[in-house]
């Protein structure tokens, strides 16, 4: 049976440890001021979110999301012992990318020195937090159909120059990191059951859409983006919003779901699975699941103490995390678990 399974996966976040306490100090240029910015502290974001600290990217001007990838990227092939120029495929997800259009993926395709008349694939998905899942999902049907051989599928966010540091935005502020991770998908023939990647199911309620998102533009109007420096709260739409009640509901909700869905569908149960690599958004959603999907809470993998949330980046960031700590060793089977703005959804179940 042709499956596809990970050759290799690396990650990458930036040098800047922002912690709990500094951050109600920082302000829009990311510069630590005398006098706190933000009315925040930190043991209600520990209480609320898990959350210790998180990256960030120097602020100077120069380092986009793509190069994110980039660094992710360049760990995932040595790591796969795969070259660049064997890539046929490149899936970028994010909700941070360098410009409108074109997308990450050629960006990246460009950085990893393949471009050209013979350059590969590029798909840009826009599933935010589940972005990785809806990935793998895609590059696992390219790869068990033939379409393509080795695909690159990243996941890269730069959330910290798009975070509203004022009072006003901190339930967002305090939440995301800036980090990447990525894997290097092939085939494989096997006749085992539990070999490479052995399931995948993505979903999406559209109908909470507007619960958490940003604008940035409106293309319906004219002009399509509104701006005026001198009033901060018209600026608003360059910031997100959220409902973050509504978020965490739905999203435990969904994910509880969406774990029962995919031991039904492989008839696997929590003996056969090694890590339940759940999307890191808030410490306090992925107890919930671990609870109500009834989840050894021992195989649970968690990063967001270190790195908040990474949107797209987070489930190949929390497995290489726990790899580089000795946790998680090559071969051992994970279920992951997403959801994000959409609403969106999805499971897989793979071998790392
Ligand atoms: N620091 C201090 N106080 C804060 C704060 C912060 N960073 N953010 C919000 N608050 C305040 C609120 O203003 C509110 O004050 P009030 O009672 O005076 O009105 C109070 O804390 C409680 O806010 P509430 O929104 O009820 O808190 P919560 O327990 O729902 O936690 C979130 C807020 C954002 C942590 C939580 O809703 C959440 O994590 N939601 C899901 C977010 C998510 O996962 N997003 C990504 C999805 S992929």
């Amino acid at each position: 049976m042709l499956r596809s399974t990970i050759l290799g996966l690396g990650s990458y976040v930036p040098d800047r440890v922002v912690t709990n306490d500094e951050i109600r100090f920082l302000n829009d240029q990311h510069v630590k001021c005398a006098e706190p910015q933000t009315e925040t502290n930190d043991e209600w974001i520990k209480k609320r979110t898990g959350i210790e600290a998180r990256r960030y990217v120097p602020n100077d001007g120069k380092i986009g999301s793509s190069d994110l990838g980039l660094y992710a990227s360049q760990r995932a092939l040595e790591d796969a012992g795969v070259t660049a120029k064997e890539i046929d495929c490149i899936i970028f997800a994010t909700l941070s990318p360098d410009i409108h259009f074109p997308g990450n993926a050629v960006f990246l395709q460009s950085k990893l020195g393949i471009d050209g008349e013979d350059g590969c694939a590029c798909f840009d998905i826009r599933q935010q937090c589940s972005g990785f899942i809806y990935g793998m999902q895609m590059a696992d049907s390219f790869i068990k159909t033939g379409v393509y051989k080795r695909v690159l599928v990243v996941g890269g966010e730069l959330h910290s120059h798009s975070l509203d540091y004022t009072t006003r935005g901190r339930d967002v502020m305090v939440l995301f990191g800036d980090g990447a991770g990525a894997v290097v998908m092939g085939p494989k023939e096997t006749d085992s059951p539990t070999d490479g990647v052995l399931y995948t199911h993505c979903g999406a309620d559209g109908s909470g859409a507007m619960d958490l998102h940003l604008k940035v533009f409106e293309i319906a109007k004219l002009p399509y983006v509104y701006y005026d420096a001198k009033n901060r709260d018209q600026n608003s739409i360059m910031y997100p919003q959220m409902d973050g009640k509504k978020v965490f509901l739905n999203a435990v909700r969904a994910m509880v779901a969406s774990v029962g869905r995919a031991l039904r569908e492989t008839q696997l149960t929590w003996k056969d699975i090694d890590w339940f690599v759940p999307h890191q958004a808030n410490l306090r959603i992925n107890e919930a699941v671990v609870q109500y999907a009834e989840i050894p809470p021992e195989k649970a993998l968690n990063t967001i103490q270190y790195y908040g949330n990474t949107t797209a980046a987070t489930v190949p960031l929390t497995i290489d995390h726990w790899r580089k700590a000795g946790k998680v060793k090559k071969g051992d089977l994970v279920l992951s678990t997403v959801f994000g703005a959409g609403f969106t959804w999805g499971s897989a179940i793979f071998r790392v």
